[in-house]
């Protein structure tokens, strides 16, 4: 691919896991840019950095060319229009290759301002392409998007793609009832996040979970135990889990890291729930099985709050270019969308507090987090 002389581009990648809203913010992107009149073109990164590295480019501008309406089919269409990746950039002091490559290509394609939307994975890159530039004296500009179903981005109140997947979860909780019912069993539902329980926190309680296990309350199976016997001595003969795939429990929790990773790693089941739900069976002699949505999570059409708010940040970020206001993340604070700096939200993951309000509203609701 070929540039002009004298152009001022833009570049944008999609990484992480994808989430349903994740090319509305995309197309917010591309309108933003046009729209400021600042820009000639915005270059797509195929598979998140790694199409810069491997010269993967594609000219969105030249695409939406006199198609105004493949703009509004881009944010109203699920999945990830360019791919994504989850390889992680090595830190430029020890290894500086793919950021010479990178700010070479960055040269090549005129680029003054490169977004990434991405999850968890991407701050790092993120962060570091913007340290990197500064020590060469680069003056590319980067923005940060956050989007994740696990909503564990630091420095923001909610993440896009977060709602929607919290709207599939509960779905997932509510068609188990009427088999856990009628066949009096405990059901485990696994949902996603390794690192943190936002997703099921909350898709649990709006699906009526009455256990909840997440990896920032380790649990104990004798307490999981004791709340399904007490429920079946009650006579609400099932009973309905929904565990986070990085739920722990409180023997390994307490293992030292390197301990703790070997324990999880020798696991026999192929996932946390399965180990639950032999224990639970064990135990109480109840019919226990184990239902996992998996990556149902994170498709579909996003839901009417994640399309708001991916156009709010869409929009943000457009701002933040026309003020020349960078190296920030577009983010939600206090219902309010503004711009935090990348280096304030640095090397932080926003976990579930133990003692939060709504943990606090589910424990009083008599849902058990098993402690
Ligand atoms: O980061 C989002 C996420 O959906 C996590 O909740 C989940 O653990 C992970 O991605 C799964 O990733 P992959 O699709 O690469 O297995």
């Amino acid at each position: 691919m070929s540039t002009m002389q004298h152009e001022r581009n833009c570049m944008v990648a999609q990484s992480g896991g994808p989430t349903v809203a994740i090319n509305a913010s995309l197309a917010g992107v591309i309108d933003g840019v046009s729209a400021s009149s600042m820009y000639d073109t915005v270059y797509g990164s195929l598979n998140g950095i790694t199409g810069i590295l491997n010269d993967d480019l594609l000219n969105l501008t030249e695409l939406m060319d006199g198609h105004p309406e493949y703009l509004s089919r881009l944010a109203q269409t699920p999945a990830m229009y360019l791919g994504s990746c989850r390889y992680k950039l090595p830190h430029y002091l020890d290894d500086d290759s793919p950021y010479v490559f990178i700010f070479k290509q960055f040269e090549t394609y005129q680029t003054e301002v490169f977004y990434n939307i991405g999850g968890i994975d991407s701050k790092d890159t993120v962060l570091s392409l913007s340290e990197y530039g500064e020590r060469i004296g680069r003056s590319v500009r980067i923005i940060r998007i956050p989007k994740t179903i696990d909503n564990d981005i630091y420095g923001t109140d909610m993440t896009f793609g977060f709602q929607s997947a919290v709207d599939i979860a509960t779905n997932a909780i509510d068609c188990i009832h009427t088999t856990a019912a009628s066949h009096g069993r405990v059901f485990i539902v696994e949902l996603m996040g390794h690192k943190v329980g936002w997703l099921t926190l909350y898709a649990g309680i709006a699906g009526g979970a009455d256990i909840i296990l997440i990896p920032e309350i380790p649990y104990d199976i004798n307490s999981v135990v004791k709340t399904i016997k007490s429920r079946t001595a009650g006579g609400k003969n099932f009973s309905i889990l929904a565990v986070a795939e990085g739920a722990i429990s409180k023997e390994i929790a307490a293992l030292p890291k390197k301990q703790r990773k070997a324990a999880v790693a020798e696991m026999k089941y192929p996932s946390i729930s399965y180990q639950i739900a032999h224990d639970i069976e064990e135990a109480t002699g109840q019919e226990t099985r184990v239902t996992v949505p998996g990556h149902f999570q994170r498709g579909g059409s996003p839901d009417a709050y994640d399309r708001v708010i991916s156009t709010r940040f869409g929009v943000k970020a457009a701002e933040l270019i026309i003020n020349k206001d960078y190296g920030k993340m577009v983010a939600l604070v206090n219902n309010k969308v503004v711009a935090v700096p990348l280096k304030d939200i640095a090397g932080k993951l926003k976990s579930v507090p133990k003692d939060s309000e709504v943990v606090e509203t589910a424990r009083k609701m008599g849902i058990s987090f098993g402690e």
